[in-house]
């Protein structure tokens, strides 16, 4: 079931989210003693990461983070997700090192996308990947992740796999290969967050919200919780 909330501003969105976050977290934790996250990259959600750091009271020591997609390039490079949230929440609140647990880069990204899905294996085994929590964010073109419209990636069977941005010239000057989960391991999530904010989502966000158009946002339908955070501006309805 996918539930839609509409917000004002996009601070009212980054403040829900906080509240979805830290109740997430909690539940978790009370029931299994660890909740797992994989964050996103882009702007949408930096001030969420930004606010967390900031709170207090949260069980750092049980949550493990872990990416839902990166552009594949250098740890220190200033496109990559993982630098991006090191910056703003890993280096500034007291979480464990070894809850950390970046896509890796540095040998082909065809390994590294393997390597990533054994890392993920060890950490659910016996069971298949199933994240507490997936956050995502969705780019004006529809795709989420790195599931880009065109590409082979979003035929992919696997947990972890190559992507290429082939239609976004845009994407493509971030980074031309990027690591992602499939549809497969998105669509195991017990919840999985869209944060969308800004009138250039608006249109494709419509069709998404509906399943219609075929993008690759609207092919996330996992078995657990499907929420849409979004502000007025990405709404249909502010119109
Ligand atoms: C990335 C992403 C990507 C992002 C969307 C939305 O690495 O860029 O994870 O899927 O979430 O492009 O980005 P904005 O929040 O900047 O609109």
């Amino acid at each position: 079931m996918l539930h839609l909330e509409v917000l004002d501003t996009p601070e009212a969105v980054t403040e829900r989210a906080l509240e979805v976050f830290l109740t997430t977290v909690q539940e978790a934790v009370q029931k299994q003693g660890r909740c797992s996250v994989a964050l996103c990259g882009g702007s949408t959600p930096q001030a969420l990461y930004a606010q967390l750091a900031l709170r207090s009271g949260v069980p750092w020591a049980q949550v493990h983070f872990f990416f839902g997609d990166d552009r594949y390039v250098p740890h220190d490079h200033p496109n990559s997700n993982y630098r991006m949230v090191q910056e703003v929440l890993f280096s500034k609140a007291p979480i464990p090192l070894e809850n950390i647990h970046p896509m890796p880069t540095g040998k082909t990204a065809a390994e590294d996308a393997q390597a990533y899905a054994a890392t993920l294996a060890d950490y659910f085994r016996p069971e298949p990947p199933r994240f507490d929590l997936i956050l995502l964010g969705m780019g004006n073109d529809g795709h989420t992740a790195s599931l880009f419209p065109g590409d082979e990636s979003l035929e992919a069977t696997g947990v972890v796999t190559v992507a290429h941005p082939r239609l976004s010239e845009e994407a493509i000057a971030t980074a031309p290969v990027r690591l992602t989960f499939t549809f497969s391991t998105l669509n195991q999530a017990h919840k999985v967050l869209f944060l969308i904010t800004g009138k250039a989502k608006q249109k494709i966000l419509a069709q998404v919200l509906k399943g219609e158009g075929g993008f690759p946002a609207g092919r996330v339908r996992p078995l657990g919780e499907l929420l849409f955070i979004i502000d007025r501006a990405a709404s249909s309805a502010s119109d």
